[in-house]
């Protein structure tokens, strides 16, 4: 086990790294893990691999800049691999992400890619989801949206930045929820019912879209097909 450390978080980026051959294209998640998987994949650019990144954030383009990986748009390739992190997970692939506020774009990436591979440190696996469930939605929509996630008995907070006053704006220019719903016993359906509502972007309820998970801890990695 580990207390959620770099170093286990380092051990998944660099496992799934791994899979990634030269000629792919590859979408680039966000967050510390993500950006563990995306380091890797600049050293072996510069080891001489040819692959292009898909980034899914203002900071994965930023990275992936610095560390010399070439990138490229949705429209001029599919990716075959997806590598990206999560913020609570199931073994069976059911995630809750957006902690970066990146969970939009990150859908849309992770899930026109081939495979997609969720790496985390082993402290966000758990039986039931009850992370709060991350929502973009249209600055306009906040009233509304808020009624619609309260009658589904969440509860919706609005998420602040702390070196700034006033909200967070995703990469969209949108804003974002954190909306408590206790255990999430079917996120299908909750993923389905979240979907449905008018000026709701997106939400970081991920099902059916990861095809593997490496979980690091302290001294090992593990890896699971879903
Ligand atoms: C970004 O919006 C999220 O979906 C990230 O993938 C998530 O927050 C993971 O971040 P860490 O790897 O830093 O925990």
């Amino acid at each position: 086990a580990s207390d959620g450390t770099d170093e286990a978080k380092r051990r998944a980026g660099e496992s799934a790294a791994q899979q990634v051959e030269s000629g792919m294209v590859v979408g680039l998640g966000t967050g510390s893990t993500a950006a563990h998987a995306i380091r890797a994949l600049g050293e072996k650019v510069t080891a001489g691999m040819e692959i292009h990144g898909v980034p899914t954030s203002y900071q994965s383009r930023s990275l992936a800049r610095e560390v010399g990986i070439p990138l490229c748009t949705l429209e001029e390739a599919r990716p075959d691999i997806a590598i990206d992190g999560a913020d609570q997970l199931r073994l069976d692939g059911a995630l809750v992400k957006g902690g970066g506020a990146a969970h939009a774009r990150e859908k849309i990436v992770d899930t026109s890619a081939t495979r997609c591979l969720i790496v985390a440190d082993d402290t966000k696996l758990t039986d039931t989801l009850d992370h709060p469930v991350p929502v973009e939605l249209l600055p306009d929509a906040i009233s509304t949206v808020e009624r619609a996630i309260r009658k589904r008995d969440g509860d919706p907070t609005l998420r602040t930045a702390r070196r700034k006053d006033g909200p967070v704006v995703t990469d969209n220019g949108n804003l974002v929820f954190d909306c408590a719903f206790g255990p999430i016993e079917t996120p299908k359906s909750l993923a389905t019912s979240l979907s449905a509502i008018p000026g709701i972007v997106e939400h970081g309820i991920f099902t059916d879209v990861a095809t593997e998970i490496h979980i690091g801890s302290s001294d090992d990695v593990t890896i699971h097909s879903v």
